[in-house]
């Protein structure tokens, strides 16, 4: 039988008269746990594309928490607003009834849009979310500096990165965290931020150079490592790109999986984003199962050892980064799946 959704576990359409929010909740798969995965709040052209931005992300979240082996499972919710929030509490307060009533399938985290507070406001309904005031970005920025380093052992066969030029586009946080890191081991920085000043201001602190935004991603560099919009590598980008690997922190990097078999046909090497910016959903993890910082830096410099057993196993069987990394994924997810579960077609 076609499905009309391939893919999504559940889907919820929110529509809550009183407070007027509208919103859509997407669980991709609770196979591994709660379909974990943050609340984005924004104008969308229509109510289709808020729903395929939802499970579109939520399929991404699904990847991203099995490769990174935390128990949990993929999700992802738009709140849809046209203008500015009036009453911001009743709003939140009414989408968290909406998660409980998910009955702790869907676990919401921050996502553009939504802060802290907004989970904590959620969270008073009784639903579960994954709220925490501390900033993940430099657990993600660890995640993609171990991503990196990974890379370059494959394909330089070197531990280091002194000399080689890594051109960073977004210098936010995960972005400039990333840039100090590299710089004190001696690579030469690009940076690149539609924010000029920041660029400009982090270039003179670390000795960077700085590049126009809309260059940034064509610059000839060793490694390309983007960290600011989602779908960067494209059709008209990916002519253009002068790397030797590739691995950042956006997410949804590839406007489209094929574009995978081309960077590989082009002799890039593609960390997926979905493994190199585990660090934030590891952070989530290592507060809610009360661990040590210790044991948290472990865990996200092992997305190192993960990115290695990716491109190895690439290399191994002859496909792409992305598809190794999918495999290993839904190996993961296959492997928890109760026998039962598993339906034959007719
Ligand atoms: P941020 O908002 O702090 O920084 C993004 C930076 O990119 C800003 O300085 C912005 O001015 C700049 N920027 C935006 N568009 C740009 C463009 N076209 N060219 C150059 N610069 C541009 O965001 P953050 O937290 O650093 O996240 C960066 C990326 O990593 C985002 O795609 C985010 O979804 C992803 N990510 C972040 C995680 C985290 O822990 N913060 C976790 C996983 C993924």
């Amino acid at each position: 039988m076609d499905s009309v959704f391939p893919g999504t576990e559940q889907l919820v359409l929110c529509d809550d008269r009183p407070s007027g929010l509208r919103a859509i909740i997407a669980i991709d798969d609770t196979t591994l746990g709660p379909g974990l995965g943050g609340v984005r709040m924004k104008a969308y052209p229509s109510d289709a594309a808020a729903m395929l931005e939802a499970r579109r992300l939520a399929a991404a979240m699904t990847l991203k928490n099995a490769a990174a082996e935390l128990p949990y499972g993929g999700g992802k919710s738009v709140i849809v607003v046209d203008g500015p929030v009036a009453d911001r509490t009743t709003l939140m307060e009414a989408f968290g009834r909406f998660v409980l009533r998910t009955a702790g399938a869907y676990l919401p985290g921050v996502d553009m849009g939504t802060t802290t507070a907004d989970l904590a406001t959620m969270g008073t309904t009784g639903a579960d979310v994954a709220c925490d005031e501390e900033d993940p970005s430099p657990w993600t920025a660890l995640g993609v500096w171990a991503g990196i380093h990974a890379a370059v052992r494959q394909v330089d066969g070197r531990d280091d990165v002194e000399g080689l030029t890594v051109a960073v586009q977004g210098v936010g946080h995960v972005g400039a965290d990333l840039v100090r890191r590299l710089a004190a081991e001696g690579a030469r920085l690009l940076i690149a931020d539609v924010d000029g000043d920041r660029a400009a201001t982090l270039a003179a602190e670390v000795g960077g150079t700085v590049v126009a935004p809309d260059a940034i991603a064509a610059a000839e560099c060793d490694v390309f490592a983007p960290c600011a919009a989602a779908r960067v590598v494209d059709a008209t980008s990916l002519p253009a790109l002068r790397c030797r690997i590739i691995a950042g922190a956006a997410n949804d990097l590839l406007a489209d999986a094929s574009l995978a078999d081309d960077l590989a046909a082009r002799g890039i090497v593609y960390v997926p984003d979905f493994v190199a910016n585990a660090g934030g959903v590891i952070h989530i993890h290592a507060r809610r199962a009360g661990w040590t910082d210790e044991r948290l830096e472990q865990e996200v410099r092992a997305i190192g050892t993960r990115s290695e057993q990716v491109l190895e196993a690439a290399r191994r069987d002859g496909v792409t980064p992305w598809s190794a990394a999918v495999q290993i994924a839904h190996q993961r997810i296959a492997a928890a799946r109760p026998a039962s579960a598993v339906t034959q077609p007719a």
